[in-house]
């Protein structure tokens, strides 16, 4: 009995580590719940495009920070933080927070308009 459940613990670990590896971000929108439309808007009035290229958001042709073109398909954010939707929704509102020296700003966001930011950004890909 021991046996098994050791068994099973041990399958659903590998299960684990088989799908969320850094830049396996595919099943991320359905993760993040969040509602990409609105993230698309919520980009737009914040004017991320400032800093940033990122495709479907006009205008956005920010060459501060890094074009977000492709950023679903993306292993890490900023080049140290895993691609998860957790960290990623963290990131779009506490980038400071995460890594003092950054660039990126901090934004006053509700979490849920921080995953609806993030659901949308996985849709790039
Ligand atoms: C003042 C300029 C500026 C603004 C405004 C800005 N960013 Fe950034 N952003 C940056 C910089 C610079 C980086 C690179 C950070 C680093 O490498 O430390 C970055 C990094 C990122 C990354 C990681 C990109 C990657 O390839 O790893 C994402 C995602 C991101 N920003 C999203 C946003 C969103 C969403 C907004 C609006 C809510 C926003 N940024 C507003 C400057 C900005």
């Amino acid at each position: 009995m021991r046996r098994r459940a050791f068994a099973t613990a041990a399958l659903l670990a590998l299960l684990l580590l088989a799908g969320c590896g850094p830049g396996d971000v595919g099943e991320s929108k359905v993760l993040v719940e969040g509602d990409p439309a609105s993230g698309r808007r919520i980009i737009a009035r914040l004017d991320c495009g400032a800093c940033h290229a990122i495709p479907g958001v006009r205008p956005s042709r920010g060459r501060v920070g890094p074009s977000l073109e492709g950023f679903g398909r993306r292993g890490y954010i900023a080049g140290q933080f895993p691609n998860r939707p957790p960290v990623l929704v963290r990131w779009v509102s506490a980038a400071p927070e995460m890594d003092p020296r950054t660039a990126m700003p901090g934004f006053a966001l509700t979490e849920r308009e921080a995953r609806d930011i993030a659901s949308y950004l996985y849709t790039l890909r």
